[in-house]
């Protein structure tokens, strides 16, 4: 059965959660049967019978936020093999040698599979190697200053002698690999390098704790495109938005998969639209509101823009689905039961520069934030179908003076009539020894997207109404 390496995004356990999700719950069916920080593996039950699945494999990577690549595996190296031919202090030189012989013959299969033809080809290939964690030493002291300049140049030659007229790889900066602190190539070089031609390729060796999983990529992300849909629109403001990435991950836990195109959803605090815009990009029929009559319309007109650059027409009642209005009027502005989802940021109360006071957070809390999620969940209840989902975003505050405060969002939510689902299925996800690579008993629950040292972190949620 074929098995597939998927580059997971900066926020690891989101993307592992989001892409589970969707093997779970879309047409995609399968399951992740390994992973470390960097990569998932995935076993698809019947996608690889398709005889066009590449194609398949680009609309999965184009609904998923947290993947960077896909890449097609062809071979897996145990760790004991790896430790022992290339080891943080040679000893054993007989076993080194040995050991990495057995790879050179694993290599040579694997490079019949990668290049279709070899003979009297001009062949160019980049090796991208994803550890455990970046900040392994085994990474730094290992795979980057003798692994990699090992397959490089190994690769190489297998290739010549299979026949190659020329074969060139691809020359990491010189001082990054001295000092061990290398990232892999990004996904714009796949497009600018060619790798995705026949006589080009990305040959991806992929860590987990059990081993090296040996892959070719087949597709990946545009970055770009998403840079220019976030930057290039005409009304943004970075500071209180969700990133595209994020947005696509949440909109992928509204469990909408099949007939996007007939899904309704709304986002009741708009802002300047990012939710809107990736949702219009993956084709569902998109609504929204906002306090400020302002940002009701730099959304539509963020809206017009990207429909312009994508060359679409503008859906019909385009103007009516974005209303100027307070959230807790919101069943007055549209349909009762007549939303499949609602995917929102709501506000997460001032834009703090320095932490702040425990007490001031709960005066925030209590006063505002409260009341303004409880309204939220009201008037969801009201404008969605039952057994829709409701995923959003709210903030956790670090304070000076008392740790991290948050609401209580579970006992707001069964007042309303939601049931909290996981984001992540604990029967789902493999056991891993590495204590930094297990998910906690809270990360079942919700994950949390933020930066290091961010003072207000968002912590993702997604619930159900109940029928
Ligand atoms: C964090 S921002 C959302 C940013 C948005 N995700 C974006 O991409 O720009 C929150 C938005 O909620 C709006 N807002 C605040 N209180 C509101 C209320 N009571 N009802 C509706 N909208 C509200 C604000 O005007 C603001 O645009």
């Amino acid at each position: 059965m074929d098995k597939f390496i998927f580059v997971l995004g900066s926020n690891w356990q989101l993307s592992i959660a989001e892409l589970d999700n969707v093997l779970k719950n879309s047409e995609f069916k399968g399951k992740i049967t390994d992973y470390s920080a960097n990569i998932a593996i995935v076993e698809f039950d019947n996608l690889h019978e398709d005889r066009h699945y590449i194609n398949r494999l680009m609309e999965l990577q184009f609904i998923l936020g947290g993947t960077q690549k896909i890449c097609k595996i062809f071979d897996f190296i145990n760790i004991q093999t790896i430790h022992d031919a290339f080891p943080l202090h040679i000893e054993k030189f007989k076993l080194v040698e040995r050991t990495r012989n057995k790879i050179l013959s694993n290599l040579s299969q694997v490079l019949d599979n990668v290049f279709q033809r070899i003979k009297k080809e001009n062949l160019f290939f980049a090796t991208s190697i994803y550890p455990n964690f970046y900040d392994d030493e085994y990474y730094s002291k290992v795979l980057i200053k003798h692994f990699l300049p090992f397959l490089n140049k190994e690769i190489m030659n297998i290739l010549k002698e299979k026949g190659a007229e020329k074969s060139l790889y691809y020359k990491y900066p010189e001082e990054n690999i001295k000092s061990g602190n290398l990232n892999p190539i990004f996904p714009h070089h796949l497009i600018k390098y060619g790798l995705f031609n026949p006589d080009r390729a990305e040959i991806v060796f992929g860590f987990t704790e059990e081993g090296v999983y040996i892959a070719r990529t087949f597709t990946s992300d545009d970055p770009n495109f998403k840079k220019k849909v976030d930057e290039e629109r005409p009304f943004k403001e970075f500071k209180s938005a969700i990133s595209p990435k994020l947005a696509l991950m949440m909109l992928n836990f509204l469990n909408l998969f099949e007939e996007r195109e007939l899904k309704k959803i709304i986002d009741p605090f708009v802002g300047n639209g990012t939710i809107p815009l990736f949702a219009l990009i993956q084709d569902f029929q998109i609504y929204g509101s906002d306090i400020e009559a302002k940002k009701v319309n730099n959304t539509l007109r963020n809206i017009n823009w990207l429909i312009e650059e994508l060359e679409e027409e503008v859906p019909f009642l385009l103007r009516e689905q974005f209303k100027t209005t307070d959230v807790r009027d919101l069943s007055s502005k549209f349909d009762v039961n007549y939303f499949d989802g609602v995917c929102t940021e709501p506000s997460l109360g001032p834009f703090f520069k320095n932490k702040p006071y425990f007490s001031q957070v709960q005066e925030l809390i209590e006063t505002e934030l409260e009341p303004l999620y409880k309204a939220t969940f009201d008037e969801a209840n009201k404008i969605l179908k039952p057994n829709s989902r409701f995923v959003f975003v709210a903030p956790i505050f670090s304070t000076v003076d008392g740790g991290d405060l948050q609401l209580n969002i579970e006992k707001i939510a069964r007042k309303y009539n939601f049931k909290s689902i996981p984001i992540l299925d604990q029967n789902r996800i493999v056991n891993k020894s590495n204590i930094r690579l297990q998910f906690q008993k809270q990360h079942f629950k919700t994950l949390i997207d933020a930066k290091k040292g961010q003072i207000v972190k968002r912590k993702i949620y997604i619930y159900e109404k109940q029928g």
